[in-house]
């Protein structure tokens, strides 16, 4: 379901994925999470901010059956719509995640440079497997080799906002991915 015009921010260009199509994929990648570590005690680790709409639904997608721990993890790397390539780490796992499978979600992979980084971080505390979700993926903006092994979405080089994904902290509350208007155009 597409939003209706009136439903539409006045500061997005348009819509790249609206409810229904981010709702089918997320429940076909929790399906495949969910066979794929059927069995195992899973830790589910959402990168806030921008990972937590993605997150909720892609916990509720795995199902009932599946055995899941969430913890957090909170790191910067942006500042407004470019990378500073500097990612530092503002929240810490509570629990340790040595010896367990881990499941990194993310929002967006774009440079590659966080995530590089926080799997780095990550390996050091010696998990059992790491593997990584990004609902988004911004494949040919690259600056460093990273492959996430689940993505909901390869994406053009665009900046996008919506479901999650913020810029100065706005617009996360949007229930699509859609791509911001420049700043001229905008309103707000
Ligand atoms: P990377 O380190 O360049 O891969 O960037 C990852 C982070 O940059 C994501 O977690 C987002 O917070 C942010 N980011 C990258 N592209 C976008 C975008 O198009 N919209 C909003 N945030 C973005």
């Amino acid at each position: 379901m597409s939003p209706s015009a009136a439903a539409l921010h006045a500061d997005i260009a348009r819509v790249l994925l609206d409810e229904t199509a981010l709702k089918g994929r997320i429940a076909e990648l929790g399906r495949q999470i969910a066979a794929d570590y059927k069995g195992r005690r899973l830790m589910v680790v959402g990168v806030l901010k921008g990972s937590i709409l993605f997150l909720a639904d892609l916990l509720r997608a795995l199902g009932p059956g599946a055995d899941v721990e969430v913890d957090f993890v909170a790191v910067s790397s942006y500042a407004g719509k470019s990378s500073t390539g500097a990612v530092r780490m503002l929240l810490d796992l509570r629990a340790s995640p040595e010896g367990k499978d881990v499941l990194l979600v993310e929002d967006i992979v774009d440079t590659g440079l966080t995530l590089t980084s926080l799997t780095e971080t990550l390996r050091a505390h010696r998990p059992k497997s790491l593997e990584v979700c990004t609902l988004l993926d911004k494949t040919m903006c690259r600056k460093t080799p990273f492959t996430p092994k689940y993505v909901g979405f390869p994406i053009p080089n665009e900046f996008v906002v919506g479901f999650g994904l913020d810029y100065d902290e706005k617009y996360r509350q949007l229930p699509y991915v859609g791509v911001l208007k420049s700043e001229a155009a905008r309103t707000t």
